[in-house]
């Protein structure tokens, strides 16, 4: 399935005279879980918006199965093949939680009487059961909250998964079942997964563990 490359990886903000990432070299492959982890202002999120090519780098380049993104849609890339999970989650407050899974498929052109059912099934994947389905998120717990924002990036079939922080808002029996969650996505799906984490514990659950040193990945 997909593999995510950084090749000579160096990103610098415009109007910041620093580098944030210098030469940045590694490969991701599917079928694994990767810990990205780092202090405060190493760079993690940053590495994150690259890899979701939501930045463009300063030097080097970002690739997806050798496509470099500079030739990619990087619409289509973030509609088809990649999906970001944030620490927040970005659920729509005014859509039910079914909904929520259910939306992206429609963006790609799915019915509704496709995406629905196909949407209930991924809540349950994930251990929400059907009786929570048509709730607000503002009335499911945060780990509950996660797990459909896990449901709704599950909903495209992409083959990447990138996780900022995604269990920075929840307690440690929620956070634990949300790692083990991407864990089985990446193991059984074959999805590649990195997850960005301050919390090391955590961490040392994943396949492998990336700490951010220096301007990059060490370990790499
Ligand atoms: N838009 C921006 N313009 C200029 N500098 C920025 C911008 N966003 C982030 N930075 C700087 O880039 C560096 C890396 O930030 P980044 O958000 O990637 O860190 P992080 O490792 O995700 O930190 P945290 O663990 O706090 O989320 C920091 O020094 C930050 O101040
Ligand atoms: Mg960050």
């Amino acid at each position: 399935m997909a593999e995510l490359t950084l090749k000579n990886l160096t990103f610098r903000y415009k109007n910041t005279n620093q580098d944030v990432l210098s030469n940045v070299n590694f490969t991701f492959e599917s079928g694994r879980l990767y810990a990205i982890v780092g202090p405060s202002g190493s760079g993690k999120s940053t590495l994150l918006s690259l890899m979701a090519g939501l930045l463009s780098p300063t030097e080097g380049d970002v690739l997806l199965d050798d496509q470099s993104y500079k030739s990619l849609n990087l619409d289509q890339l973030r509609r088809e093949k990649l999906t970001v999970i944030f620490q927040a989650f970005h659920l729509f407050p005014l859509l039910t939680a079914i909904e929520n899974v259910s939306f992206p498929m429609e963006i790609n052109g799915i019915s509704p009487a496709e995406s629905m059912p196909k949407a209930a099934k991924l809540l349950e994947e994930v251990g929400i059961g059907s009786e929570k389905h048509r709730r607000y998120p503002a009335n499911l717990s945060g780990g509950e909250q996660q797990r459909v924002a896990i449901a709704r990036a599950l909903s495209t079939g992409a083959g990447i998964l990138l996780a900022d922080e995604p269990s920075g808002n929840l307690d440690e029996a929620n956070s634990v079942q949300v790692m083990e969650l991407l864990l089985e996505l990446a193991h059984a799906r074959n999805r590649c997964v990195i997850v960005v984490t301050h919390d090391l514990e955590l961490a040392a659950r994943a396949d492998q563990v990336l700490p951010m040193k220096d301007k990059t990945l060490s370990n790499a």
